[in-house]
């Protein structure tokens, strides 16, 4: 269907995306399959700069503060990287516009409309072609952030602040299921690592 998807990971804290996604950048690597891989807050060289600044443990922005940041660093993102391969390479990104209105709106209340507005305002016709959306359970989320040797600035809210952020994803689910593959990451890892690459061949077949 794709020759070239965007596929998007999504999900809280201690859902797994960033391992999910290594197993499929993993695969694509043995198949010689040409992607980039990115990350958000982050990604490219000055997206970094931006993440540094927003998860620093000493930093303390208004949330208003932050969303703007989080814009700022998707635009370095899509002016530098991804409009440059988009359709060219497959493109993996660990969270994109949903982690937005997950955090920024379901989370601290931000309206929804703007933030929207401005997603479209950076993206344009860049569009992707499926979210992985990672659920996990209070119980596995909570443990998982406790193994955590570090912590930023992000990781240490409330455990109601992600229950929030992920009632909100589901959200966003249930306004446009196709988006979607709902990934339960309280299975295995190898149940889901087998879901993704065969969700991934569907993408491309
Ligand atoms: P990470 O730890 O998965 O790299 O994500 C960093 C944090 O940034 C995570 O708590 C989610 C948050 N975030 C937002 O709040 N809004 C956004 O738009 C993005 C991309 C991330």
């Amino acid at each position: 269907m794709y020759k070239k998807p965007i596929v998007v990971f999504e999900g809280v804290e201690g859902s797994g995306k960033t391992l999910h996604i290594k197993h499929l950048s993993n695969f694509l690597k043995k198949r010689k399959i040409k992607f980039i891989k990115i990350r958000e807050p982050g990604g490219h060289f000055n997206s970094e700069k931006i993440r540094k600044l927003i998860l620093n443990n000493k930093s303390k922005f208004h949330k208003n503060t932050d969303l703007l940041l989080y814009l700022a660093a998707r635009n370095e993102n899509l002016q530098n990287l991804l409009i440059k391969n988009y359709k060219k390479k497959v493109i993996l990104i660990d969270r994109f516009t949903d982690s937005t209105l997950a955090y920024q709106h379901y989370g601290m209340g931000i309206n929804i409309n703007l933030i929207n507005s401005i997603n479209s305002f950076l993206l344009k016709n860049f569009k992707t072609n499926l979210t992985f959306l990672n659920l996990v359970s209070k119980k596995n989320m909570k443990n998982r952030l406790l193994k955590r040797k570090t912590l930023n600035r992000y990781d240490k809210f409330k455990m109601s602040f992600y229950t929030k952020v992920q009632n909100g994803y589901l959200k966003l689910y249930a306004k446009n299921k196709n988006k979607y593959k709902i990934i339960d990451s309280n299975k295995s890892i190898l149940t889901n690592k087998k879901i993704i690459i065969s969700e991934f061949k569907k993408l491309t077949k």
